[in-house]
């Protein structure tokens, strides 16, 4: 098995052992976007959603089927898994488009259909590999790049407000090594070394600050258990 196969099998087992909440996160996703289209006024042009760090498509798939958008655009670094979120979506009434790329390049580096403003972002568990700076900038991007009513869904990883990195990953260490029996022990070293190598989640009180110096309404929409699944709701100010 190549790296990339092994690794995504261990992300499948999370997910499909609910280890993180996905199934939560899912139906806050569902009512939240649901909400936000029935507020829409009759003669709203239908939505156009970008999806930074799509992934496989595995949970948003059956909600993206009954969405009436007017285009979605599935954005990942991993090329591997842009086939696979296509095949999960399947046929749908509007057009899609896959890209293979880095979302902080597609935030600074609008181009042809990109330079729409986009009705509906979302990106879940990508954001926090990002650095507090890139954050920062990606967020004040973002903002220039959302239509006016729009919103911007962020599902992801968290730190308590004052936690620090190691005490943060110590701790989710613990929580893989205590509580995830489901998974083999080569999938509980894949994930936990993952996150002490490539994890910076953002402070929630920080990055909430951050997010509102940048021109964004916040709304803490579902907070996971465990003190570090959380699904941020951003609008513009
Ligand atoms: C943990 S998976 C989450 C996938 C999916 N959004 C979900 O919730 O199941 C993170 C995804 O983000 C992608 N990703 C990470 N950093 C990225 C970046 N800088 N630009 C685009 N995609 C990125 C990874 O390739 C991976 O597919």
């Amino acid at each position: 098995m190549d790296l990339f196969t092994q690794q995504w099998a261990s992300y499948r087992a999370v997910v499909e052992h609910d280890l993180m909440e996905h199934q939560a996160v899912a139906s806050a996703t569902a009512a939240t976007l649901e909400g936000w289209l029935q507020a829409r006024p009759n003669d709203a042009a239908a939505p156009r959603m970008v999806d930074l760090g799509c992934g496989d498509l595995a949970l948003l798939a059956p909600l993206l089927q009954r969405l009436p958008l007017g285009s979605y655009t599935g954005l990942d670094l991993t090329p591997e898994v842009l086939p696979l979120a296509q095949q999960a979506l399947g046929n749908v009434a509007y057009p899609c488009r896959w890209l293979e790329g880095d979302l902080l390049r597609w935030a600074s580096d609008p181009a042809g259909d990109d330079a729409e403003p986009v009705d509906i972002l979302h990106s879940a568990f990508a954001i926090h590999h990002l650095s507090a700076e890139e954050k920062q900038w990606l967020l004040e991007r973002l903002r220039t790049r959302i239509a006016p009513g729009g919103l911007f869904i962020w599902v992801d990883v968290f730190r308590k407000p004052g936690e620090s990195r190691d005490i943060y990953v110590q701790r989710y260490q613990q929580r893989i090594a205590s509580s995830w029996p489901q998974l083999s022990a080569q999938q509980r070293e894949h994930v936990s070394s993952h996150l002490a190598a490539y994890d910076h989640p953002a402070d929630r009180a920080a990055i909430e600050a951050t997010a509102k110096a940048a021109g964004w309404q916040w709304r803490w929409a579902w907070n996971g258990r465990q003190h570090a699944e959380a699904m941020a709701v951003l609008t513009p100010a």
